[in-house]
């Protein structure tokens, strides 16, 4: 492939931003948030792998291979068929296609999937010099996404969602998205020095991402890329960049960590127990059963950051307003505090008993949630 080559951190509503901060934090060349989806940057295989390791609040890598207008499936073949597919896949690939249709002319996901996939054909066909393909080889997912009639054609360079990071293995009742939960604390304005509390920490998601950032450990650390098994990658670079990120970790797990989580749930406490150990934080979150409302952060004050029960996934309305109210009167009871909900609850603040300082609008999976910042 000829460098620099283009790429998308893919992120969720609410998240492109978060996201093209932490590529130009990586030093990331010509990064730009795009309006939807997330964020471009340019670069090599080892910044897509650098990236991959180490942002906390992106979906996949994609690997931009072309982009182009169609409005006719001629135009879309003829566009697939130009990209220089040989370059990327060997003769063995396997390239199963996704596609996506938004506002545009083509709007059957099915059939771009099928001309997508004549048009890699016949491209390799005449590369390769063969009309039969195995595919027993590398995966190469490939997406072919149309919106407003533009069409992006990427190769997913993540394979399972970055959100996958290794640790979770057992879900509770409502788990939240590594990466939801990772942005929640980017966006708390915690600091790794200051206290930070779960008081329905649930499978524990929040405190490992925070634990995560405080202890200078990559999200993507243990677990693989599907660019790891592409033949034309530099495995070697990759195995640097791991290493130099595991003797980060190693260094960063020194440091001292305030980070503890309850629940009223003892099974939930022993999943996130599991989980903790898993993610080789053994020993440096505290967790234990505790209805919040027996609730009294201690020491200097810190910083609450709590996903509750919201009605339409767990429990009833009922309940997710008491919750509220419940965690309205632990800031009331924990002075110097800061407080921050994630709810889908609309009527959160007035249960809580008060207007937040600052909101965010996220999506959980399909649940349109807020995030409410209580200074
Ligand atoms: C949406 S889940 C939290 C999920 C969590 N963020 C995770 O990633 O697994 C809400 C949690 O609140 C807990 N909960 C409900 N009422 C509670 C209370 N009064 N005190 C403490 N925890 C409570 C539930 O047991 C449940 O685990």
């Amino acid at each position: 492939m000829d460098a620099p080559m283009k790429w998308i951190a893919s992120a969720a509503f609410g998240m492109e931003g978060m996201t093209g901060r932490d590529l130009k934090h990586l030093g990331m060349q010509n990064v730009r948030v795009m309006d939807v989806g997330g964020a471009m940057f340019e670069g090599g295989f080892a910044d897509a792998f650098r990236a991959s390791l180490w942002l906390r609040t992106c979906d996949r890598i994609l690997l931009v291979m072309g982009q182009f207008e169609a409005r006719s499936y001629e135009e879309l073949f003829q566009g697939v068929k130009a990209i220089g597919w040989e370059k990327l896949l060997p003769a063995d690939a396997a390239f199963p296609i996704r596609a996506k249709c938004v506002k545009s002319q083509l709007m059957s996901p099915s059939d771009v999937q099928k001309i997508a996939k004549r048009a890699m054909v016949e491209r390799l066909k005449s590369a390769y010099g063969t009309d039969w393909f195995s595919e027993t080889g590398a995966v190469f997912q490939v997406d072919v996404s149309i919106r407003n009639d533009r069409v992006t054609v990427s190769v997913d360079a993540s394979g399972e969602p970055l959100s996958k990071r290794g640790y979770r293995t057992w879900n509770g009742e409502a788990p939240l998205r590594e990466t939801l939960a990772a942005a929640l604390v980017l966006q708390s304005g915690w600091h790794p020095w200051q206290p930070l509390v779960d008081p329905c920490c649930g499978t524990g998601t929040i405190l490992i991402e925070a634990a995560f950032i405080a202890l200078d450990r990559a999200p993507g650390l243990t677990r693989k890329f599907a660019m790891e098994s592409w033949p034309c990658a530099p495995h070697g670079e990759f195995e640097a960049l791991r290493a130099e990120a595991r003797k980060r970790f190693e260094s960063g797990s020194q440091r001292a960590l305030n980070v503890a989580g309850s629940d009223i749930d003892p099974e939930a406490i022993e999943l996130a127990r599991r989980h903790v150990k898993q993610a080789g934080l053994a020993g440096r979150i505290r967790l234990e059963v505790k209805d919040m409302r027996d609730l009294m952060p201690a020491g200097e004050p810190g910083v609450i950051i709590a996903n509750p029960p919201y009605g339409e996934r767990l429990d009833n309305v009922r309940a997710a307003h008491a919750v509220a109210r419940q965690l309205g009167a632990l800031q009331k009871r924990s002075p110097g505090w800061k407080l921050c909900a994630f709810s889908a609850d609309t009527g959160f603040e007035r249960e809580y008993g008060r207007r937040a300082t600052r909101r965010r609008r996220y999506y959980n999976g399909r649940i349109e949630c807020e995030y409410h910042i209580f200074e």
